[in-house]
């Protein structure tokens, strides 16, 4: 069970304990509290508590102080980010892109990670996500523009190196005014809540290490998704080690998906951020406020109670994978009434209460956070007593769990109940598509169901996760019995027809655009590079875009040049980016066929050959397609038998 936040902290001086609620009752009246005294605000030196709340007196409610005119922030001027991972890299580098007058700072244990930043090979792939990276950690240089006159040109001022990557957690914690806590906080494995409760060992240890080197003052910022009232746990953490200094702690959630990083940074729907009823908080949330209002409009930042939005981001989390979970269960209707989940879908979403977005139905939802985060909410309701609450919230998984184990159990019983000497070619790996994301994948569970059956061989194909990821996460299923080839029935593949070849059956497991038939894949869903999440730029137009890039504007004739500092016209971004980092000559991602480095992106959207495949797969050329990718008339007439989740067989 989660701990109850302790009553009557030594920390007075930060917030009246008074206003914090010990129990899930007091959470009304705390709500109340999200608002300060109009008379307090210029008395600058007021003390932080902000007592019960005086309902007759005029309030100056919350947002008014993330007011630019009415705000009164705190400077930053360095921020550190703990955690190198795929919310703290692109946050991280998102924001250093848009603030250059800040220095940030990612730290992470893990030497790897940070080398892998620092390289030409990010760790991560994310759409647009070297492009920022290239502008902030590596700098420009001063450019003259192209097609200016011969007597008048424009000059781009050079951008120095901004964005940092480093091990040195204590180094950088220390010169800190901000820290953003972006750490794993992943389900417990072993005891108590055990497959349910968030294991805060990471974000313990990061608290731990901001309490005990940070600067006085230095704003935390809860950037994990964690339980609610996770910020009064830090606060105790603080002050334990460091008793009666304020930090001011901000919940941030981020609300990012995998694939859509860079875009959903760059245009955030909204920009949370919770923070405590008091001056400091204010303060801190204000200055929090400021960065982001670098690119994002101030109208979509939503400044709330702490408390509301670490549950805010539980709660959105849960919604999206409900309606996965309501469509999927609409699904198994389908297939035994021959109406169709695609049709059903697209005429519900049509009404604007419902919407068309996450009506997709298939195996489930995957990735590393959907069924965390339920999971966590599940054993939040319980802890307070609501038992009705989680067994609604855990409904959601258990259609989850009965999609996969619906799909793995129909392809095995159409394999007449056997898979003994039977090869089954896997499309996709990764939970979803433009990810090398190999966390969490619907396909480990599939992969398991199938193993059981003793198949001959199953071959995976994915263009983006490692071969190393993907063995690593089947690594869990070694316990039980030999996996991964020489002595196991798995082997990963560079290229689809090889995993198709020979194949008894061929299951699609992720929704790659380059699975779909033949069809021109459309522009929108190609992968975005930075330029296009601004409006109409061009890939240089977006260092000009960026703030504090200065135009210069000198009338006189260019030739010769005035200052040696002018490098010759450049026209395009690469160019006038300073040099990437270079890599050793052993370096073994250069080497390798699937990753060439920063600048060649494996093509995913061109479609692989459906007819070139059914010549090669054995008779009746089973396709289960998991995530109703496939044109069932195309793969019919191409002699497949096609399987779909949510319809009728259809050969
Ligand atoms: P991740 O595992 O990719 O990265 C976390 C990193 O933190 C790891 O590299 C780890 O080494 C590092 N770390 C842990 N403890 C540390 C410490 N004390 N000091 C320094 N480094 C430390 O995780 P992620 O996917 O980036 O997720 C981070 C958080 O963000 C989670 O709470 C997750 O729920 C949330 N979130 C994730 C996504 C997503 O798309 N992945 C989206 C929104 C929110
Ligand atoms: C999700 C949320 O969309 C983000 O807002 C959130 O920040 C993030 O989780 C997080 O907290 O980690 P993500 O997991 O990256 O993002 O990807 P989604 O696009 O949400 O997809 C999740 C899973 O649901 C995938 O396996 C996807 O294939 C599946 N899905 C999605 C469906 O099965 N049907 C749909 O209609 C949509």
């Amino acid at each position: 069970m989660y701990q109850t936040p302790s009553l009557g902290r030594s920390d007075d001086s930060a917030v009246d304990s008074s206003s914090v609620p010990g129990t899930p009752s007091d959470m009304s009246m705390f709500a109340q509290a999200y608002s300060i005294p109009a008379d307090s605000m210029d008395m600058g030196a007021l003390p932080e508590r902000v007592g019960t709340p005086q309902p007759s007196r005029h309030h100056i409610a919350l947002p008014d102080i993330l007011h630019p005119e009415t705000a009164s922030s705190v400077p930053i001027r360095t921020i550190c980010c703990i955690g190198a991972g795929y919310v703290g890299g692109p946050t991280a580098a998102v924001i250093a892109l848009h603030n250059p007058h800040i220095r940030v700072v990612v730290v992470d244990r893990d030497q790897r990670r940070i080398d892998a930043w620092k390289s030409r090979h990010l760790p991560i792939h994310e759409p647009g996500l070297e492009d920022v990276v290239r502008i902030a950690r590596d700098g420009a240089a001063e450019t003259r523009r192209r097609g200016d006159s011969p007597t008048r040109h424009t000059m781009d001022a050079a951008r120095q190196p901004n964005l940092f990557f480093s091990t040195a957690c204590i180094e950088t914690i220390e010169v800190a005014d901000m820290c953003l806590i972006s750490v794993n906080t992943p389900t417990k494995t072993r005891g108590v809540g055990a497959g349910r409760a968030t294991d805060m060992a990471a974000l313990e240890g990061a608290c731990r290490d901001i309490a005990m080197h940070a600067k006085a003052g230095c704003i935390l910022v809860e950037k994990s998704t964690v339980p609610c009232k996770t910020g009064q746990l830090i606060k105790d953490i603080m002050e334990a080690h460091r008793p009666g200094v304020v930090f001011p702690v901000l919940s941030n959630p981020e609300f990012l998906s995998e694939g859509t990083a860079i875009r959903d940074l760059m245009q955030p729907d909204r920009v949370v951020i919770g923070c405590e009823s008091t001056i400091s908080g204010h303060r801190a949330a204000a200055a929090l406020a400021n960065l982001y209002a670098a690119w994002v409009p101030r109208s979509r930042i939503a400044p709330i109670g702490i408390w509301s939005s670490e549950l805010c981001k539980l709660a959105a989390n849960a919604m999206l994978a409900q309606r996965i979970s309501s469509i999927n269960s609409i699904s198994a209707i389908c297939e035994r009434t021959d109406a169709d989940v695609g049709e059903i879908a697209k005429s519900i979403g049509l009404d604007p209460r419902i919407g068309p977005q996450f009506l997709k139905a298939g195996l489930g939802f995957g990735g590393s956070c959907f069924r965390k985060d339920i999971a966590s909410l599940t054993y939040l309701a319980e802890s307070l007593g609501l038992p009705e609450v989680a067994a609604y919230w855990q409904q959601v998984l258990t259609m989850n769990d009965f999609q996969r184990d619906r799909f793995a159990g129909h392809v095995i019983a159409t394999l007449n109940n056997s898979l003994r000497g039977k090869k089954v070619a896997i499309l996709g790996y990764a939970f979803k598509k433009n990810t090398g994301d190999a966390r969490e994948s619907p396909a480990l569970d599939v992969i398991r169901i199938l193993l059981e059956e003793g198949p001959k061989s199953i071959t995976i194909y994915d263009p983006l996760c490692s071969e190393a990821d993907i063995k690593r996460e089947l690594s869990v299923l070694e316990r039980d019995y030999a996996v991964s080839m020489p002595d196991g029935p798995v082997e990963v593949v560079p290229d689809p027809y090889a995993a198709c070849g020979n194949s008894n059956a061929v299951l699609i497991l992720t929704d790659w655009d380059m699975f779909k038939n033949g069809k021109p894949v459309t522009q929108s869903s190609k992968p975005v590079t930075i330029a296009e999440t601004y409006d109409g730029a061009t890939p240089t137009d977006v260092l000009h875009l960026t703030p504090r890039i200065e135009r210069v504007t000198i009338n006189k004739p260019p030739t010769p040049p005035r200052t040696p500092k002018l490098s010759p016209l450049a026209p395009e971004l690469n160019t006038r980016l300073l040099p990437e980092p270079p890599c050793p000559a052993d370096c073994v991602v250069c080497r390798s066929s699937s990753s060439a480095g920063m600048s060649v992106e494996t093509d995913t959207t061109t479609p692989i050959d459906w007819a070139h495949i059914s010549k090669t797969v054995r008779e009746p050329r089973w396709v289960f397609d998991g995530r109703g990718v496939l044109d069932a008339r195309a793969m019919v007439g191409m002699g497949f038998r096609l399987e779909t989740l949510g319809r009728a067989s259809m050969y």
